[in-house]
C-alpha cells in the first residue's frame, strides 16, 4: 500500500511538474531571455538615421523623461564601469565600489553645442538634498518621472537607491544582508535648470524594491509605482520573486503606501498616460512575460451606499497586451502614444554589466497606440452605444544585425519627441545614449 501511494505520489509529481512550469510561464521567460525564435532585424530596415551621443556624464542612464513645456530631457545617469558593483535592486551590493558620479542630467534637445555634434548637457546640483552623512549629498538615481506644472515649473520623482546606513553616524550597513535604502525623492526645478530643489522624501516599509514611479499628476505628490521584486530586497525570496510573481503595483500618498495589485512578474517601468492627449490609463510592463497590463484608475467614491467603494489609488484591469519581447520602461509621448524599450535577447543586456564597454546588446522599441472607437451595436431594442477600445502594438525599430546593435545602446528607455519625430535611447549599462532622426 505504501508502495502504491509512493508510485501515485511520483506520478503526481510527474504530472504536476510540467503543469507548474506552464503555470509559472517559465517557458515564456526563457524564450525572451534567450531570444528564442526571434528574427533579429538591422537598423537599416527602419526609416531612421541614428547616431550615438557620447558624453562622460551620459553614461549608464537607466531612464529619462522629457519636459515638453521646457524642452529639457532629464536623464538618470551613472557610471558604466561601476554599475556591476552597486545596483541593489538587481542583487549587486558591492557598495564600496559604487559610482560617485550618479546624477540627474538635463539636455536641451532643441539646441546644439558649438561643435554641433551634441546638445548642451548640464549635470544638476541638488543643494538641499542631504543624503547619507559624510556622503557629500550624493543621490543614486535609478529612474525618474516628471510633471510639467501649470505654473511653468517642473516636478521630478526620482527612485533613489542609496546604501542603507546609520543616519546618525553615516556608517554603512551590510547591504547584502539588509539591502539598499530605496526611497523616492521629489524635486522642483524650471526652465534651463542648473539645480533641483528637494521638496519631499518618500521612505516607507511598502516602498521596498521600487522600479519606477508614475505620478498621479495632480497638485499632490501621490504616485503609483512597481516593486519589481515585491517585498524582498535580498536572498532567495528576492531571486524567486520574478517567476513566482511576488512583484506588485503599489500607491503612495504622503501619509502612506499600500499594495494595489499583487502577483506581478518583474513589473518594470510603469507609466501614467496623463498628458492632454493621453487616455489617463496606467501601463505596467512585465519584463519576464513581455506583456503590458493596462489599468484604469478607479474614481474615488465617498458614498457609503455604493457596493464598491474605491479607495485612493485603486486600479481596474482593462486590457492585457502581448508585445513579443521582454520589456523595460514605458514612456508616453505628448500625443498619448506609448514607447517601450524592448530586449530582443535579455540575456545579452544582463551580460553587458560585466563588460559594458565591449557589449552591444541588440535593442528595439515597441509602440502602443490606443485608438478609441465609438461603435454602435446592432439595432436591438435598448442596446447601448458601446465604446470599443483597441490597442495597436507595433515594433517600430530594432538595432540587431546578427544579434548585436550597430549604433544604439542596450536600451532600457526609449522616448519619442513628437515635436521632431526623434527617438532617444538610453541604457542602464551602455556608456552612451542614442538619437534617431526620422527619414522621409
Ligand atoms: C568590490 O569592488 C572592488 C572595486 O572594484 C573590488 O576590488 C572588490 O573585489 C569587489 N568586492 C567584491 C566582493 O566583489
Ligand atoms: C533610509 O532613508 C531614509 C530617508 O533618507 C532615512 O530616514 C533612513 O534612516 C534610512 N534608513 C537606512 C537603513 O539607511
Amino acid at each position: 500500500m505504501a508502495r502504491t501511494s509512493l508510485i501515485a505520489a511520483a506520478l503526481g509529481v510527474l504530472v504536476a511538474l510540467p503543469a507548474a512550469i506552464y503555470q509559472l510561464e517559465i517557458h515564456t521567460s526563457v524564450i525572451y531571455l534567450k531570444g528564442i525564435g526571434h528574427t533579429f532585424e538591422p537598423l537599416s530596415a527602419f526609416p531612421y538615421k541614428c547616431r550615438r551621443i557620447e558624453h562622460p556624464r551620459l553614461q549608464a542612464c537607466e531612464d529619462m523623461w522629457l519636459s515638453e513645456a521646457t524642452r529639457q530631457l532629464f536623464l538618470a545617469c551613472s557610471d558604466s564601469s561601476q554599475r556591476q558593483h552597486w545596483m541593489p535592486t538587481m542583487g549587486r551590493f558591492n557598495v564600496s565600489a559604487r559610482s560617485v558620479q550618479d546624477a540627474i542630467v538635463a539636455v536641451d534637445i532643441d539646441e546644439h553645442t558649438s561643435s554641433g555634434s551634441t546638445f548642451p548637457v548640464r549635470v544638476l546640483a541638488t543643494p538641499n538634498y542631504a543624503g547619507i552623512p559624510g556622503d557629500e549629498g550624493r543621490m543614486y538615481p535609478l529612474s525618474l518621472s516628471g510633471v510639467d506644472d501649470a505654473d511653468g515649473s517642473v516636478r521630478l520623482w526620482v527612485v533613489n537607491s542609496s546604501p542603507s546606513a546609520d543616519h546618525t553616524t553615516g556608517k554603512l550597513l551590510d547591504q547584502a544582508k539588509v539591502g539598499g535604502n530605496l526611497t523616492v525623492e521629489v524635486f522642483r526645478t524650471g526652465p534651463k535648470s542648473e539645480s533641483l530643489d528637494h521638496i519631499y522624501t518618500f521612505s516607507h516599509s511598502g516602498l521596498v524594491t521600487p522600479n519606477r514611479v508614475a505620478p498621479v499628476g495632480d497638485e499632490t505628490n501621490d504616485f503609483w509605482f512597481t516593486n519589481d521584486h515585491g517585498k524582498y530586497k535580498t536572498g532567495l525570496k528576492n531571486a524567486l520573486s520574478g517567476p513566482l510573481g511576488w512583484g506588485d503595483v503599489s500607491h503612495c500618498t504622503e501619509s502612506t503606501c499600500r499594495t494595489i495589485i499583487p502577483g506581478h512578474k518583474f513589473p518594470n517601468g510603469i507609466a501614467h498616460n496623463r498628458g492632454p492627449r493621453g487616455d489617463g490609463l496606467v501601463y505596467v510592463p512585465s519584463s519576464l512575460l513581455g506583456r503590458v497590463y493596462v489599468y484604469k484608475p478607479v474614481t474615488m467614491t465617498t458614498s457609503s451606499d455604493t457596493a464598491t467603494t474605491a479607495a485612493k489609488g485603486d486600479l481596474e484591469l482593462v486590457a492585457t497586451l502581448e508585445a513579443g519581447f521582454s520589456l523595460d520602461n514605458i514612456t508616453p509621448d505628448r500625443e498619448g502614444d506609448l514607447y517601450i524599450a524592448a530586449f530582443p535577447r535579455t540575456a545579452d543586456l544582463l551580460a553587458a554589466y560585466e563588460d559594458p564597454y565591449h557589449s552591444f546588446p541588440a535593442t528595439a522599441a515597441v509602440r502602443i497606440r490606443h485608438r478609441r472607437k465609438t461603435t454602435h451595436g446592432r439595432a436591438a431594442a435598448g442596446q447601448q452605444e458601446e465604446q470599443r477600445q483597441e490597442f495597436e502594438v507595433t515594433k517600430i525599430i530594432e538595432d540587431g544585425k546578427g544579434g548585436e546593435a550597430e549604433v544604439l545602446p542596450g536600451s532600457t528607455s526609449v522616448l519619442h519627441d513628437a515635436a521632431t519625430g526623434r527617438l532617444f535611447f538610453s541604457s542602464v549599462i551602455s556608456p552612451f545614449i542614442g538619437v534617431c532622426e526620422p527619414i522621409a
